[in-house]
């Protein structure tokens, strides 16, 4: 596995993953797009397979707006998971906000969403919020909370 910059040319890989990984709320190739263009106040890193041209396993984004960066997305191509590349994008991102100068790193993410969630406690990451219902179900389904976490930038991780 091979953690490198996004370069245009991943994008419309990611952005078939995106709608694997996430159906409901997906980013289109055209957010993409404009994410790539805030560079360098965003930040996306990739995990692929490193062979040439190698297939794109994940993607990660930060963006670096001050002092505290928000994660944007952590993604993990459903057949590639548990085998530490949720962590080795984490990590990517965390020394991408200290060399920008971050003291803290922060992100929002469903309640129920075991695996994330597990893999930002793991990281350090504390809930310092909740946010009741704030994801509602198009379908008619109960609403979902979402936990702000946070995680100080001077442990090693
Ligand atoms: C969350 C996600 C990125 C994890 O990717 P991954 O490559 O499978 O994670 P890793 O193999 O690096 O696991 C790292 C740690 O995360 C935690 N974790 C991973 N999967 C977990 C699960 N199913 N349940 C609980 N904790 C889990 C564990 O602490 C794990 O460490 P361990 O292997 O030492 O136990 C992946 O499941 C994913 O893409 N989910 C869908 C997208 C998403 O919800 N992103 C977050 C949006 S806020």
């Amino acid at each position: 596995m091979r953690l490198r910059e996004v370069d245009w040319r991943d994008l419309a890989t990611m952005a078939a993953l995106e709608g694997e990984i996430f159906p409901d709320d997906a980013w289109s190739e055209a957010t993409m797009w404009a994410e790539l263009a805030m560079r360098p106040r965003r930040a996306y890193l990739v995990a692929d397979d490193g062979a040439q041209g190698g297939g794109l396993l994940g993607y990660a984004g930060l963006d670096l707006a001050g002092d505290v960066a928000d994660v944007m997305t952590v993604a993990v191509d459903p057949r590639a998971r548990g085998r530490g590349l949720g962590r080795a994008l984490l990590t990517g991102l965390h020394d991408l906000a200290r060399d920008a100068g971050c003291g803290a790193v922060m992100l929002e993410v469903r309640a129920d969403n075991d695996s994330a969630v597990g893999l930002y406690r793991a990281h350090g990451y504390e809930v310092v919020r909740t946010r009741p219902g704030y994801y509602r179900d198009a379908a008619g389904g109960p609403a979902r909370d979402a936990l702000i976490m946070r995680k100080e930038l001077d442990e090693d991780d």
